[in-house]
């Protein structure tokens, strides 16, 4: 491991917006589940990131909805301390990161947690349909700690990954808020907040826009439709 990447991890342990449980926790309920309010000092709403690299949704998300608190949730040691970092500089009291497998994700958030996720250019995982972040193994967890009409965004660039959660929405009968198959249109065109959000852009996404991609954005409650 280079020099620079063992100074990080080494820093990263001393952050104060930094939660990193040993690694592969898996066996119970972690300290923090239920506790994300006294860990922010307030009682705002909480919105995930969850494969955030060096979280740059977090990260400005947190600028824009300074009475919105913000968790990154990845497992990549060095992509977390970026964000952190910057968060530190910048005083950016309502963002934290959580060093985790997001597989075992319900071990961190209670019941009603959390209002929303975010889901930044995730792995489509071609071969593995259930390890897709939108997979109902993966939303069921994330109904333990998802308020009622809670709400999943998904950017992605990936076709399959998007065909597969607009499946999944229609079969299990969540309810859709936003299709939206090119945001540059969108943002060209509207002038929203949902338009000023989308402007965000990750460090994969950047990738993909120069390799000439169209990105796309699913919001949806996996809550049931009333029938
Ligand atoms: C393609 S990158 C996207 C990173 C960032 N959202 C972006 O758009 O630049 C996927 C990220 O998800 C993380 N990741 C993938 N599977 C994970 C898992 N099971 N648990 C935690 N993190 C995971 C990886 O470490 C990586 O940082």
């Amino acid at each position: 491991m280079g020099k620079d990447k063992l100074k990080r991890f080494s820093q990263l342990k001393s952050f104060s917006n930094v939660i990193q449980p040993k690694i592969n926790y898996s066996d119970k309920d972690h300290v923090v589940k239920g506790s994300w309010s006294n860990i922010f000092k307030n009682k705002n709403p909480i919105v995930l990131e969850l494969g955030c690299g060096a979280g740059e949704y977090t990260i400005g998300l947190a600028k824009l909805f300074p009475n919105i608190n913000f968790i990154g949730v990845d497992i990549k040691g060095a992509r977390i301390w970026k964000g952190a970092k910057i968060a530190l500089e910048e005083n950016l009291n309502n963002v934290q990161f959580l060093r985790s497998k997001i597989d075992y994700i319900d071990k961190f958030f209670g019941e009603n947690e959390i209002h929303e996720i975010w889901l930044t250019f995730s792995d489509p995982q071609p071969k593995k349909p259930r390890k897709r972040l939108t997979s109902s193994l993966f939303i069921n967890r994330y109904c333990s700690f998802l308020k009622k009409n809670g709400v999943i965004h998904l950017k992605t660039d990936s076709d399959l990954l998007y065909h597969f959660t607009k499946e999944e929405i229609e079969q299990k009968k969540y309810i859709t808020l936003k299709d939206i198959e090119n945001i540059n249109s969108y943002i060209d065109n509207e002038i929203d907040t949902l338009s000023e959000i989308l402007k965000i852009r990750t460090f994969y996404e950047q990738k993909w826009i120069e390799l000439g991609k169209s990105i796309k954005y699913l919001a949806f409650q996996p809550s049931q439709k009333d029938s």
